[in-house]
């Protein structure tokens, strides 16, 4: 059956036309990734002139539902913006090392925080930012070396690089993202109709050649992770820091994100190109330290970026709860939240590091400087999930996270332990050996 017909694409505008497509995956009928006709065979089936199917797909690709990557034609993007019906959890009997998760085990305990919270919820009216839970980050990040002219609170990392964002650039501009990188990024950058340009990284975080060939393109916009990549794990040193300054010193007018999302837990130190940039942001959230429910970051940066995300979130949202303003200015203020801290660090290196050797000693390369993540190079995605399932672990295939990138797949180590290290390291072992064999036949 004509895929037009399958799928109800139906209509002679471009906004109805338009309509059925998002009503299509609004339902399930066209799912992410989904091939979409091209603009002829769309026009021709549907009777109306190639411009107004064309019409149809920009409205789409503006709205963020599907994408057009070079010969791949328009596809369905990954997440669509749109409630849709939820992705299944993996199956209870795999053990879940795709989601990302911090390890619950060693996030502070909430509970004695929220009895130190004031009873009464605050009413309207007051200022949108406890200025002592400011004066905390202002401690913390002046200690690492960040300037910080102007900060405000907002509802975690992603938040804050979407109201960054949406201060600076506008539907069709490019943002340079890493590749591979943050699929959440991917989809946000596709929902505000920005155009990802893919900087290639190493351990180190993006190359400088990567990221001078794609200002030199005309990018608005550069969103990096200084550690805790993901997925790959990698983290700025102080020469990549250096040279990523050097570069991005040609490019005064481009916006800098620094995704921070990790903190405290990421393993490495912070380092940070935003010193002395015009338009800059480094978003710090609590995420993967406190817990990912506090939806809370410190959002850093120059005068007119913060004055406009605290400007538009004051006619929107208003404030990020006072509550959890509280309950972080609870956690920080308390030294024992400091050791906890640095004892998940030292836990998720100690994880990280046990599954990169155990891969290593089976002639896998792998990576994971930092973070919560390690990613394996494979040839092919699929027959590794499903070796891995087979073995009783759920992963993430790559391919969510990777735009020019080579496959490869996501493995969480937030709570992996050295025997299921082992365990993941000889089942992926067993599953590439025949692949290499026959690649080098
Ligand atoms: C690179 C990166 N940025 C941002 C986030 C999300 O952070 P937040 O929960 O603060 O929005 C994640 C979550 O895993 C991430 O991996």
């Amino acid at each position: 059956m004509n895929i037009v017909v399958r799928y109800g694409i139906r209509g002679t505008s471009a906004s109805d036309i338009a309509a059925s497509v998002e009503t299509a995956i609004r339902a399930g009928r066209l799912e992410a990734g989904a091939a979409l006709p091209t603009v002829r065979e769309l026009a021709r089936t549907l009777r109306v002139s190639p411009t107004t199917a064309a019409a149809a797909y920009r409205t789409l690709r503006t709205r963020g539902l599907v994408h057009a990557r070079g010969r791949q034609g328009t596809r369905v993007s990954p997440r669509p913006p749109l409630s849709l019906r939820p992705v299944a959890p993996a199956p209870a009997h795999l053990r879940d090392l795709s989601l990302g998760n911090p390890d619950p085990a060693l996030l502070p305990s909430l509970a004695r925080a929220i009895r130190s919270l004031q009873r009464r919820s605050d009413l309207y009216g007051q200022p949108a930012n406890r200025p002592e839970l400011l004066a905390l980050a202002r401690r913390q990040l002046e200690r690492e070396g960040l300037t910080t002219p102007e900060l405000t609170i907002v509802g975690g990392a992603l938040d804050g690089i979407e109201r960054v964002l949406q201060a600076h650039v506008r539907s069709g501009d490019r943002v340079a993202v890493e590749d591979p990188g943050y699929t959440a990024v991917f989809d946000l950058l596709g929902a505000l109709g920005l155009v990802a340009e893919p900087v290639a990284i190493d351990d180190a975080g993006p190359l400088p050649d990567a990221l001078e060939r794609a200002l030199r393109l005309g990018v608005d916009a550069f969103i990096l992770t200084p550690r805790a990549q993901n997925p790959t794990g990698a983290a700025l040193d102080a020469a990549r820091t250096r040279e990523l300054g050097r570069v991005l010193a040609r490019y005064p007018d481009v916006l800098l994100i620094e995704d921070d999302h990790a903190g405290p837990v990421a393993g490495t130190p912070s380092w940070s190109v935003c010193p002395g940039r015009a338009r800059w942001a480094h978003v710090r959230s609590a995420s993967k330290s406190l817990g990912p429910d506090l939806r809370l970051a410190v959002l850093a940066g120059d005068p007119t970026t913060v004055a406009r995300v605290e400007g538009r979130q004051s006619v929107g949202t208003g404030w990020v709860s006072h509550l959890l303003q509280d309950l972080v200015i609870a956690l920080w203020s308390d030294a024992t939240t400091d050791v906890l801290l640095h004892r998940a660090a030292t836990e998720y290196a100690t994880r990280r590091q046990a599954l990169v050797g155990a891969l290593a000693s089976h002639g896998i390369t792998a990576h994971g400087r930092s973070g919560l993540n390690v990613w394996v190079p494979v040839p092919e995605e699929a027959p590794v999930l499903a070796a891995l399932a087979h073995a009783g672990f759920a992963l993430r295939a790559g391919e969510r996270y990777r735009l020019r990138s080579a496959p490869a797949v996501r493995i969480t180590i937030a709570a992996l332990g050295s025997r299921d290290a082992e365990r993941v390291a000889v089942v992926l072992a067993a599953t590439l050996r025949p692949a290499s064999r026959r690649a080098s036949a």
